[in-house]
């Protein structure tokens, strides 16, 4: 995960970024979202295959300037704007583990549990039936207590991809309701 960003606080397209590319270029489909769309690189993504793609960030100067602009851009934490349900969810989690939350584009709080499950919280309301969630973790968090966190939730989660670097490894997890 990046810590050095461009412009207004915008989290470049990063190791983590190209990893979720790598995973979900092949998805296609109707109703798809993504949280913390940052850049908008996976927003972009998203919508050459699917039909209706709307992506969402905490951080309004991150979404009134991004790089990958896309239409449907909300400004809010997770999904909590909408009653609208989506077939795909992607997220590259903030989910380092920190004592606060000093960046909010990468820290996750304690065990980099805390804001992912904030996020969890919100995503589970927007799910359709048999939708995917896909959200990307590292050893850098105690991404264990998440997948655990997301099964509670009632979603079937596996881990489908790792990809070691230097100082971490990356895990994404996918997530069926
Ligand atoms: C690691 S960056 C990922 C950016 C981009 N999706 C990518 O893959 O390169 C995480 C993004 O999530 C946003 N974020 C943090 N907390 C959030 C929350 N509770 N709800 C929505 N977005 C959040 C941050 O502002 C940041 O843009």
């Amino acid at each position: 995960m990046q810590s050095k960003y461009l412009k207004n606080d915008e989290y470049p397209p990063s190791e983590d970024t190209f990893f979720i590319v790598d995973n979900i270029k092949n998805e296609h489909g109707n109703f798809a979202l993504d949280v913390g769309s940052g850049s908008g690189y996976l927003t972009k993504l998203l919508s050459e295959n699917f039909s209706f793609v709307v992506g969402t960030d905490i951080n309004f100067d991150v979404l009134a300037h991004q790089t990958y602009k896309t239409d449907n851009l909300v400004c809010c934490s997770g999904s909590d704007a909408f009653k609208k349900k989506f077939d795909f969810i992607v997220c590259n989690l903030p989910y380092l583990a920190t004592d606060g939350i000093l960046d909010i584009a990468t820290d996750g709080g304690v065990e980099g549990f805390e804001v992912p499950k904030k996020i969890f919280d919100s995503v589970i309301k927007n799910m359709a039936k048999n939708a995917k969630f896909i959200f990307v973790t590292s050893s850098l968090s105690n991404y264990q207590k998440l997948i655990d966190y997301a099964q509670e939730l009632g979603l079937k989660t596996q881990i489908i991809a790792k990809q070691k670097l230097f100082f971490e490894e990356l895990i994404l997890v996918e997530s069926t309701n």
